[in-house]
């Protein structure tokens, strides 16, 4: 038996970090790479269910909104504090396919812009809203995938004449952060909406909305915010929220949900006219304790433990074999390795309860909070029959 066989089925991994971050969360066995999919759940997560939706639901039944709505609003603080907003301006979405969808449908006509620029390698449901968005006049436009995508000269020229500027914060695919701030730059200078994708981002590579200066920002908790799914966030500036008249709306995106006057609509202030009809309650609970949980933590501590993870994995890789960004200010939180061959080497690591995917033809793995210099070990030892 290998010390990484050994190591993963004694679950011994967790000799340099405080054993009360780990403790905090409900792990799978064996060592978990898989966060910029899925990051595991808070062990807080089900006492706060319990306490905030079941047993409201069970004691009072219709009259369990209050706390339900409190729920929604302490998952809206939340966020706040994670991306430096304001509670008023983000508006809880189920994902960031719905929530662009509505942003897409809900700004002002435009008779003479109809491109929505956006790049290739965007996770690939931002193409299919893009898409979509044909019904109603939009044409989509893509920076090709490589260099061009961080260059900001390269979309000064796509932006010209664009109505709506598609930014991934960081592309998990070959964790690359984009010059954001310098892009929204650019699109606010030809009178282009933005919107930024903080998916890849949110709770791993600190950002404050003012910094990045977007019109709307789009993340959800799946993934390294650890909350689970279904609890997605839309952040809009006052003024590009009073801009727009939501398409997909409800008795939630009105300026007082409980007036029940059917002739009577008046869209709500800011960013909650983006709600819709009666909304999810669960996942914004979990959501909650999930962020809360990273926030004990805090972000800019979480990024240096996790990017000192990346770093022994960088280090410990022979020549070639990195195939994501290596530079600590561009890249992301994600590692991409060169493999002979992917699925042959997912298997093995499968079978060490080694927790990574492939993608391009690459293993792909990420590292949060919880997991240890220890384990970065142990994965290097596994790959090493695998690696060019
Ligand atoms: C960068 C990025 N954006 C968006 C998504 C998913 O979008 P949605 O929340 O609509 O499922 C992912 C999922 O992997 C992603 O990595």
């Amino acid at each position: 038996m290998t010390r990484t066989a050994r190591a993963t089925a004694k679950g011994d991994l967790t000799m340099s970090i405080a054993a009360d971050i780990r403790a905090k969360f409900e792990m799978p066995e064996g060592i978990y790479l898989l966060n910029h999919s899925v990051g595991c759940l808070p062990r807080a997560a089900r006492r706060a269910l319990e306490d905030q939706w079941f047993g409201p639901w069970a004691e009072k039944g219709s009259d369990g909104w209050g706390e339900w709505i409190a729920a929604v609003d302490h998952f809206r603080e939340m966020v706040a504090r994670l991306i430096g907003a304001q509670p008023d301006d983000i508006c809880p979405q189920t994902n960031l396919s719905g929530g662009l969808s509505k942003i897409l449908c809900a700004l002002p006509v435009r008779e003479d812009r109809h491109k929505i620029v956006l790049c290739e390698e965007d996770f690939p449901t931002v193409g299919f809203v893009a898409a979509a968005a044909a019904h109603f006049g939009l044409e989509t436009e893509f920076i090709p995938r490589g260099d061009a995508a961080t260059d900001p000269d390269v979309w000064a020229k796509h932006l010209d004449g664009a109505h709506v500027a598609f930014i991934t914060h960081t592309f998990s695919n070959r964790s690359a952060r984009l010059p954001v701030a310098e892009i929204t730059k650019l699109a606010r200078e030809r009178d282009v909406y933005s919107v930024v994708d903080a998916v890849q981002a949110s709770g791993v590579i600190p950002y404050a909305v003012d910094d990045l200066g977007a019109d709307f920002l789009l993340g959800t908790s799946v993934k390294f915010l650890c909350g689970g799914s279904g609890a997605g966030f839309l952040w809009a500036t006052k003024d590009a929220a009073e801009k727009c008249s939501p398409v997909d709306t409800g008795w939630f995106s009105h300026e007082n949900p409980f007036e029940f006057d059917i002739r009577n609509y008046r869209v709500a202030p800011g960013a909650r006219r983006f709600w819709g009809g009666t909304p999810s309650i669960a996942p914004y609970v979990v959501a909650a304790t999930g962020i809360e949980t990273l926030l004990q933590s805090g972000v800019e501590a979480i990024h240096a433990h996790n990017q000192s993870l990346i770093d022994r994995l960088h280090e410990g890789l022979p020549d070639g074999a990195l195939a994501s960004e290596r530079d600590r200010e561009r890249r992301g939180n994600a590692v991409l390795i060169h493999v002979a061959d992917a699925g042959e080497a997912l298997e093995k690591m499968k079978s060490l309860s080694i927790r990574m995917d492939t993608r391009e033809g690459c293993l792909r793995l990420s590292p949060h909070l919880y997991n240890t210099m220890e384990e970065m070990d142990l994965v290097l030892e596994a790959l090493g029959p695998f690696l060019k």
